[in-house]
């Protein structure tokens, strides 16, 4: 007589969701900001060794220092993602520090906002090579050291709510880019199933960043965000430790049946239909 085979608990009893990274490598782009930060500390703590990305401008080291003071494995990097054959040989870098590389997250990403009349073909191009090309590079770079070494991979990428719904003010091509990064994480996530490789992206709203901040400092500045506060029911920015669950969660065996989704970090932004209110 055939064994009874319970289809939600194939092996038996079930298991708690596990989000330990111990034991895996991760390249984290853009690893100086707020979010890429906060991001290299929640996968160190997590159990991974990271690797911090970043321009040559940023204090790479200093990142690398805390990790380091907090007790994690990590070395850095420095590059400047607008030059893309270097963007190709940040994986190599990466095996040659940790052995392996389980998890890539692509999060480095400009914002070139101008008025349409005065934007500029360069600042286009920038931001696409920096927002798209560069997660397209080493998302194939790590794929390939995926295939020849075998192994898990799961690749985030740091996506935007412009991604999925227009911002105005001169988002043009910030938008255009990260609607790309969307797409490029679905066509990749089905492209790369049958290897078990996931991908997937996080898309945050506005986040308190320093930016923001300056933007605090004029009255235009003032309205501007309590009109983004306005659109997000939970009726705040996010804060740059709020994205880390999400990528926790998308770089850990916790969502090993998860790949080619875009997950909004936006307080319902995105939930919230333009001629919507929100109850205040
Ligand atoms: N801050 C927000 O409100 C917000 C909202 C939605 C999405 N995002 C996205 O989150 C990600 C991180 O944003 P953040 O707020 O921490 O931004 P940030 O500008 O502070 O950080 C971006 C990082 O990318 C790096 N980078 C930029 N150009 C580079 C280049 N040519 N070469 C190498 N590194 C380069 C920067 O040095 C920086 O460390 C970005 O992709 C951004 O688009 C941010």
């Amino acid at each position: 007589m055939a064994a009874h085979i319970d289809p939600f608990h194939p092996t038996g009893l079930p298991g708690a969701p596990s989000f330990d990274l111990t034991g895996r490598s991760a390249v984290v782009t853009g690893g100086c900001g707020p979010i890429g930060r906060a991001i290299c500390h929640g996968l160190a703590h997590f159990g991974a060794s990271v690797m911090v990305v970043d321009h040559p401008s940023q204090d790479v080291k200093r990142v690398v220092e805390e990790l380091e003071a907090a007790g994690h494995r990590s070395v850095g990097h420095t590059l400047d993602l607008l030059d893309t054959a270097a963007t190709a040989r940040v994986i190599d870098v990466a095996l040659d520090a940790f052995g392996s590389l389980e998890i890539l997250v692509n999060n480095a990403g400009i914002n070139l906002k101008s008025d349409l009349a005065a934007s500029t073909i360069e600042a286009w191009n920038e931001m696409w090579t920096v927002n798209v090309t560069s997660a397209f590079v080493l998302a194939r770079a790590a794929a390939d050291a995926q295939g020849s070494r075998g192994g898990s991979l799961s690749i985030v990428n740091t996506s935007s709510i412009a991604g999925s719904s227009a911002l105005g003010r001169g988002n043009i091509g910030f938008s255009a880019t990260k609607a790309a990064l969307n797409e490029l994480t679905r066509e990749l996530a089905v492209e790369w199933g049958p290897r078990g490789i996931r991908v997937n992206a996080i898309q945050p709203c506005q986040v308190e960043v320093p930016g923001f901040a300056r933007m605090a400092e004029s009255d235009d500045g003032r309205e501007t965000i309590a009109r983004m506060v306005g659109g997000i029911p939970l009726g705040r920015f996010a804060k740059p430790e709020e994205m880390v669950g999400a990528v926790i969660f998308l770089a850990s065996d916790a969502s090993s049946m998860v790949t080619g989704t875009v997950i909004p970090i936006d307080g319902g932004n995105l939930a919230l239909n333009a001629g919507g209110t929100v109850p205040r």
